[in-house]
């Protein structure tokens, strides 16, 4: 056992899924790429991300108090890099990405037609983590495409992963099939 630091750990404990927190609020909204998430309860269903307070869908999803959580397949390693590097303040990433919003159940923030798979949140209580802010959200309702396929994931270099796109310092990819 050897010590390292942080950052070199990360390396290694890759895969890591990718999901899209999707936030809008009177008629603005935006995709915020998100490595940093979690389940958290079975009952209520549950799921918290982390989202740093710079982003402008922070800004959202303290407005409207609710978010979509959106699972990117293997054709949207592109979109994801787009979505990811872009701030939603000067920049409409649904138009620039082609992406087909589809209307909720429950909240205003859209699904993505194109995701494996999409779940509606509301912010069920929220804290302070050093520089992001957590954000626990109750599962409204869940959906799946009609063919879900794998789900895009940040990768290293090890085996087993099939390769897509690398780029900005991000490395994508999905588990073999
Ligand atoms: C693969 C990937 C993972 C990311 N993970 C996070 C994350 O967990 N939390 C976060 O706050 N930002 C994360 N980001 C950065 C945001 O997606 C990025 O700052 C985005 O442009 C914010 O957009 P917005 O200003 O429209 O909200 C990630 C970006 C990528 C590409």
């Amino acid at each position: 056992m050897e010590e390292t630091s942080h950052e070199a750990l990360w390396q290694h404990v890759r895969p890591e899924r990718v999901v899209w927190a999707v936030a809008e609020h009177e008629g603005k909204r935006s995709i915020c790429p998100l490595g940093w998430k979690m389940r958290t309860s079975g009952s209520p269903p549950m799921m918290a991300i982390s989202v740093a307070p710079t982003r402008y869908t922070h800004e959202l999803i303290v407005a409207s108090g609710a978010f979509v959580l959106a699972w990117p397949g293997r054709g949207l390693a592109e979109a994801t890099l787009f979505c990811g590097t872009r701030s939603g303040r000067d920049t409409d990433k649904f138009a620039h990405t082609g992406l087909t919003p589809l209307p909720a159940r429950h909240i205003q923030a859209p699904l993505i037609k194109e995701c494996v798979a999409n779940l509606e949140c509301r912010v069920a209580t929220q804290m302070t983590s050093g520089d992001h802010t957590i954000f626990a959200g109750e599962i409204l309702a869940t959906w799946i495409a009609d063919q879900p396929g794998q789900i895009l994931c940040t990768i290293d270099h090890a085996e087993g992963y099939e390769f897509l796109l690398e780029k900005g310092g991000y490395r994508f990819g999905v588990v073999k099939a």
